[in-house]
C-alpha cells in the first residue's frame, strides 16, 4: 500500500503505522474522522472539514487535541514527505485511545489522532460521462437516536454491509432507505433527485450524513437559479426522476444511470446533472491554488 501515515505525532511509511489493539477506536469503532482530497495540492474546503470533525467528535463528548491550525500543519507536513505525488486522498481519524477495556472514558485520557496521506485515486471517467448503477439496499441507515448519522464516525459497520449488499447485486454503490423507509443517502454518498427542473435532497431530519459536497452542490444550484433544497423523498420518488446523482469528496457529482437495473428515464447522465458538475469543476478551479508548472 502507498501510503504515508501521521501516528500521534510521527510520520512513518505505511508498513509502520500501527496503533495498539487496546485502541478504542480498534475496540469499539469510538472515533471520528474525515476523508478529504487535494486540488492542485491543496486540501479542499478543509475548513469546512474540521468544522464537521468537531461536530462529529462533540456528539461522542471526545476531545479533539489539536486546534485546526495545528492539524492543518500535521496534514501539510505529512503530505510533504510525498512532494512527488500528484493530488492526494487525506484521511484524518481520531480515536477515544489506548486503554483498559472499559466504557468508562476516564480510562482513556489521550485520543489517537492519525492522519492517511495516499495518491488520489479517482473514479473511472466513465462514470461521470455515462453515469454509475445504484442498489435501493435492504439494509436501512442507523435510526438517527441509536447511533446518529449526523457524526461521521469510524463505526463504519451499517455502510460496509450496505455497500457489500449493492456490490452482490452488481451496483457500484448503496442507496439507503431511513427506518421510516424514506430515502436517506448513499454508503459513501449523498443523493440527490431531479424533477421536474428543481433539484432536491434528503433533509438532515431523514438521518444522514451533513456531506461537505451536497452542501457544495445545494449552494450551487441556489446560485444557478435551480429551485429545489431539501425535501422528504423516498423510493417512488428515485423511480421517477428524470435525473440522479451522487455526491462525495472523490465522486464530484456522479450521475446514476440505473437503479436496480431500471434505467433512470433515458439511462443517460441528465443534463441538469452535467451542468451542475460543470459548475463544481469550474469553482473547483477558482478556490485552489495555481496550477503548478
Ligand atoms: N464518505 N454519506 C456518507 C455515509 C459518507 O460516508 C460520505 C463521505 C458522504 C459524502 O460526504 P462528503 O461530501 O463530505 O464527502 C455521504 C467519505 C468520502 C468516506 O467515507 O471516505
Amino acid at each position: 500500500m502507498d501510503a504515508v501515515v501521521f501516528v500521534n505525532g510521527t510520520i512513518r511509511p505505511a508498513a509502520d503505522a500501527v496503533i495498539s489493539v487496546f485502541d478504542h477506536g480498534f475496540l469499539y469503532g469510538e472515533g471520528v474522522y474525515e476523508t478529504m482530497r487535494t486540488y492542485e495540492r491543496a486540501p479542499f474546503l478543509l475548513d469546512r472539514h474540521l468544522a464537521r470533525l468537531r461536530r462529529s467528535a462533540a456528539l461522542m463528548r471526545l476531545p479533539l487535541p489539536f486546534s485546526d491550525g495545528e492539524i492543518g500543519g500535521d496534514i501539510e507536513r505529512t503530505m510533504a514527505e510525498r512532494p512527488d505525488w500528484g493530488e492526494c486522498y487525506i484521511r484524518v481519524l481520531v480515536t477515544r485511545g489506548v486503554g483498559d477495556l472499559s466504557y468508562d472514558p476516564s480510562v482513556t485520557p489521550t485520543p489517537s489522532v492519525v492522519i492517511i496521506v495516499k495518491p488520489l485515486v479517482l473514479p473511472p471517467e466513465r462514470s461521470f460521462s455515462d453515469g454509475v448503477a445504484v442498489a435501493v439496499v435492504d439494509v436501512r441507515r442507523n435510526h438517527p437516536q441509536a447511533l446518529n448519522p449526523l457524526m461521521k464516525s469510524n463505526n463504519l459497520l451499517n455502510n460496509a454491509l450496505a455497500a457489500q449488499d449493492a456490490y452482490a447485486r452488481g451496483a457500484d454503490e448503496a442507496l439507503m432507505l431511513n427506518h421510516a423507509g424514506e430515502l436517506a443517502e448513499g454508503s459513501q454518498t449523498n443523493v440527490f433527485v431531479v424533477k421536474d427542473g428543481g433539484v432536491w435532497t434528503p433533509p438532515l431530519s431523514a438521518g444522514l450524513l451533513p456531506g461537505i459536497t451536497r452542501e457544495f452542490v445545494l449552494e450551487l444550484a441556489a446560485e444557478a437559479g435551480y429551485p429545489g433544497g431539501e425535501r422528504t423523498l423516498t423510493p417512488e420518488d428515485v423511480a421517477r426522476a428524470d435525473e440522479l446523482f451522487l455526491t462525495g469528496t472523490t465522486r464530484e457529482i456522479t450521475p446514476v444511470a440505473r437503479v436496480d437495473g431500471t434505467p433512470v428515464a433515458s439511462g443517460r447522465p441528465g443534463r441538469i446533472t452535467l451542468a451542475l458538475l460543470e459548475r463544481f469543476r469550474a469553482r473547483v478551479r477558482e478556490l485552489a491554488p495555481e496550477p503548478r508548472v
